[in-house]
């Protein structure tokens, strides 16, 4: 489907982000030409503007410098073209075990001063309510209970985390945002990324030395587009076939 010429609304930015969305293409062949330090921050920076639930942020980016773990993380990634051309390799991580920490830091951090206590609340209460699932998720079904007495009283509330699975879904959603807006944002840097669900996690996080609570959710390869780093013409199946108006 082709892009509006025209809008109805003032959008000064349409033309910028239309460029970059449409130029984002996954590159499997760099060139030599390196991402500058700089570049790579504000692109990470860019990424971590990305919108998350409750603000917890449940994201890491383990940027692979080291030329020994690198030669190991291409091979991890099954010596795939655009990991082994990579002027960067980063491993985009969710972290399913951090959320008591962040929400004890949304407090601290909190912009407004004194924080307000529909904040404290949120996190102090809320939050843990949400994640907390006791040792082997013992305190689940209680959980359950509670929120089936709460939607009997109350209405619709979201259901809260019952399973590892489940906060690792959520922590999952959350990084993915991360990861687009770190492509789009290399894109707008003039440089280009290959999204890779093709690699052995258990292998990678041994290499990165991480925990079961640690999710690989993709590794990226990041840098300069070469003349024959595109393999295929872009192409989406119909739209219709995905947008529904219910
Ligand atoms: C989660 C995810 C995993 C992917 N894994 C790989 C991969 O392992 N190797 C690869 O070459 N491309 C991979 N891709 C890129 C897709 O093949 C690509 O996005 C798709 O074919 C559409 O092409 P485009 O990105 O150029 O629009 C992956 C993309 C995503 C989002």
């Amino acid at each position: 489907m082709s892009s509006p010429s025209t809008s109805s609304v003032a959008a000064p930015h349409l033309a910028a982000f239309t460029a970059v969305v449409e130029s984002r293409r996954s590159v499997r062949k760099f060139t030599d030409t390196p991402i500058p330090d700089a570049v790579l921050k504000d692109c990470l920076r860019l990424a971590m503007l990305a919108p998350n639930s409750s603000n917890l942020q449940p994201w890491e980016f383990y940027v692979l410098d080291s030329p020994k773990k690198r030669a190991a993380a291409v091979d991890i990634c099954m010596n795939q073209n655009a990991a082994k051309t990579a002027n960067k390799l980063i491993a985009i991580v969710a972290r399913t075990d951090n959320w008591r920490d962040q929400a004890k830091k949304n407090i601290r951090e909190f912009p407004d001063r004194p924080v307000p206590k529909k904040v404290k609340d949120y996190y102090n209460k809320v939050v843990p309510f949400d994640f907390f699932r006791g040792p082997i998720n013992s305190v689940s079904a209680a959980k359950w209970g509670v929120a089936q007495v709460f939607r009997q009283v109350k209405g619709p509330i979201k259901s809260p985390y019952y399973t590892y699975d489940d906060v690792k879904n959520w922590a999952t959603n959350n990084t993915a945002l991360a990861a687009e807006n770190l492509m789009l944002a290399l894109r707008a840097h003039g440089f280009d990324s290959c999204a890779m669900g093709g690699f052995d996690e258990p292998a990678m996080r041994k290499l990165l030395n991480l925990s079961d609570e640690h999710h690989i959710v993709m590794m990226l390869a990041a840098g300069e587009r070469d003349d024959k780093g595109i393999y295929n013409t872009q192409y989406r199946f119909d739209f219709d076939q995905f947008v529904k108006y219910v």
